[in-house]
């Protein structure tokens, strides 16, 4: 359908702010939402009143966040959609479509981290959720994550925003660094969609795909920021700090300002950068956020810049010969000065202002992991994965806590993979070329469920090329090339420093008794330890360890099947 660009006023997810006293109520709703002016209201889905996202949670380093968490879901948005040969999906998926609520990117106990498996079905009673915070002020973000169909319910629209603050990054117009504020810090959560004819939201941006079959990445043509198509925003002619996500499926996103002007990349996930990066364009791949700052006091009043991307997935090149997406948003200049502070030369380092990021410590242990397609499945539904395994095979990682590891992550696809680890932060080091034919034909892939990620000493095509100065930041998700391997450097932090109960952490008999043969009783609804409540139906639930982590491609479609293995903090 017809969408003009710039008719619709950019909106702002409201705010709530967390108290170490009140848990804050989370309700998950099917809504119908309007995406643009000139369309109808048409199903989604949301989190409490917003009719698409969630609310952007306000809470403090230190202070523990509280959630209560229930579903009131009612028939899946993209019913028709859902894959039930993928890992775990049933058919009552459709009328009853069971979620878990993750913080992504936080120091989370195993019982409150929205395991992918620790479902929840809708009106079957309330999750308890408790995020202790216990880690550097930063920009996570919630999203659902529930086994098999997370690309489904994100798409809908379950995410939403979570500012960490601390006593540098108040929030506050006072705030020490001097970062623009309240109207002047505003969240961008980017995402890319396709609409059918009537204005519906398509989760399938491929005819070649039967309906009910996994698709393998969900492209999109319309720019969709914080919930409308193409939106347009009057900013004051100041400075403006944007947390800018990219909260899509698949693409990663070249983006600049079409008068190619130069913005400031201050932080990224997990929290700020040394000093400011001066930059005219970023890389940002799925989950990936920058916290921007953009000067618009040079624009004259009236005068407009868009915010572009000028890359697209290869497929859809071929394809379309273009770039299928190709704007977001647009800014245009009022009449106002805004905020007129300079951009701070500093962001750590010295009084008032935070300790700076320290140089990336010496490995103790490195880990090789890979990335590829198997070769059994390589038509629809083909399966993509991490280290040649499925999410239910045994051989999961089980780093030491308190140990330093690099990961080399050996990516022998063509094409980028977002790596995502939950409960911690790393330093993002490199990335070497790897000669990806040579490295196949000495190491053969064996079948699916044997672990492969054989040694690329050999294989180098060249040097490595460090992290680019955007990315230098705390971060929890990292591009891992096509054809590259990308190391990273991990800490895995001691279970006491977090605050975590360590017979949660590590106690070895984790497997979920609740998981019984088919279509078993509901199990009464109670609000103890985050445990869901609801019986699934078990003819394809493989019993898993639901005291551990998850890393994952966030590419959504790909962590549905099944690029996504599980983790162990270990003693
Ligand atoms: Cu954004 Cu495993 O999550
Ligand atoms: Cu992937």
């Amino acid at each position: 359908p017809p969408m003009e660009k710039y008719v619709d006023d950019l909106p702002v997810p409201r705010v709530i702010m967390s108290s170490p006293t009140e848990p804050i109520e989370m309700v998950a709703r099917s809504t119908t939402t309007r995406f643009h002016r000139d369309q109808p209201r048409v199903p989604a889905m949301g989190y409490n009143d917003e009719s698409y996202h969630g609310p952007t949670i306000e809470a403090h380093v230190d202070e523990q966040t509280t959630l209560h968490y229930r579903s009131e879901l009612g028939r899946h948005t993209f019913a028709a959609d859902l894959d039930t040969t993928l890992h775990g999906v049933s058919e009552s998926y459709r009328s009853s479509p069971p979620t878990s609520l993750h913080l992504h990117g936080g120091a989370t106990p195993p019982q409150f981290d929205g395991h992918p498996q620790r479902l929840l079905l809708p009106h079957h009673g309330t999750s308890l959720l408790e995020y202790p915070n216990r880690q550097e002020a930063g920009h996570l973000w919630y999203h659902d994550h529930a086994m098999g169909i997370t690309r489904a319910n994100v798409y809908a629209g379950l995410t939403g925003m979570y500012f960490l603050r601390d006593g540098y990054d108040t929030g506050g117009a006072d705030n020490p660094l001097g970062l623009p504020s309240g109207p002047n810090e505003i969240p961008l959560i980017l995402q890319e969609k396709v609409f059918h004819e009537d204005g519906r939201q398509s989760l399938r941006s491929t005819p070649v795909v039967p309906q009910g079959l996994w698709e393998g990445g969900a492209v999109g043509d319309r720019g969709v920021v914080n919930g409308r198509v193409w939106p347009k925003m009057t900013v004051a002619r100041g400075v403006y700090r944007f947390r800018l996500i990219n909260a899509a499926s698949f693409s990663v996103w070249r983006l600049f300002f079409s008068n190619r002007m130069r913005f400031w990349v201050i932080g990224n996930e997990g929290g700020l950068l040394n000093e400011p990066v001066r930059c005219h364009s970023i890389l940002v791949a799925p989950a990936e956020r920058f916290d921007i700052l953009v000067d618009f006091s040079s624009l004259a009043p009236g005068e407009s810049v868009e915010l572009c991307n000028d890359l697209t997935p290869p497929f859809q090149a071929a394809v379309l010969g273009e770039v299928a997406l190709s704007r977001f948003c647009r800014f245009t200049a009022g009449t106002s000065r805004g905020d007129r502070r300079p951009v701070p030369t500093a962001l750590r380092g010295g009084r008032n202002r935070p300790a700076r990021i320290p140089p990336p410590a010496r490995p103790e242990v490195i880990r090789r992991v890979s990335v590829s397609q198997p070769y059994e499945v390589r038509l629809p539904p083909a399966i993509m994965s991490l280290n040649n395994l499925r999410f239910s095979d045994p051989q999961i990682e089980k780093p030491r806590e308190g140990t330093v590891e690099r990961w080399d992550i050996i990516n022998i696809t063509p094409d980028p993979h977002p790596i995502h680890l939950h409960l911690i932060m790393f330093r993002v080091l490199g990335r070497r070329p790897l000669r990806t034919v040579d490295y196949q034909v000495a190491n053969p892939q064996p079948p699916i469920g044997t672990r492969w990620a054989p040694d690329p000493s050999n294989f180098y095509a060249g040097p490595m090329r460090p992290a680019a100065a955007w990315e230098a930041g705390w971060k929890d998700t990292v591009r891992a090339d096509g054809g590259h391997v990308t190391s990273i450097l991990v800490r895995f932090p001691r279970a006491d420093e977090l605050g975590f109960d360590p017979d949660a952490v590590f106690s070895s008999d984790a497997t979920d008794s609740r998981i019984r043969p088919a279509h078993g009783r509901s199990v009464a609804p109670h609000m103890s330890g985050g445990h869901h409540a609801g019986a699934m139906p078990a003819h394809r639930m493989i019993t898993t360890d639901l005291q551990g982590y998850v890393w994952h491609c966030h590419i959504l479609d790909h962590e549905d099947h099944d690029m996504m293995l599980r983790y162990r903090l270990v003693r």
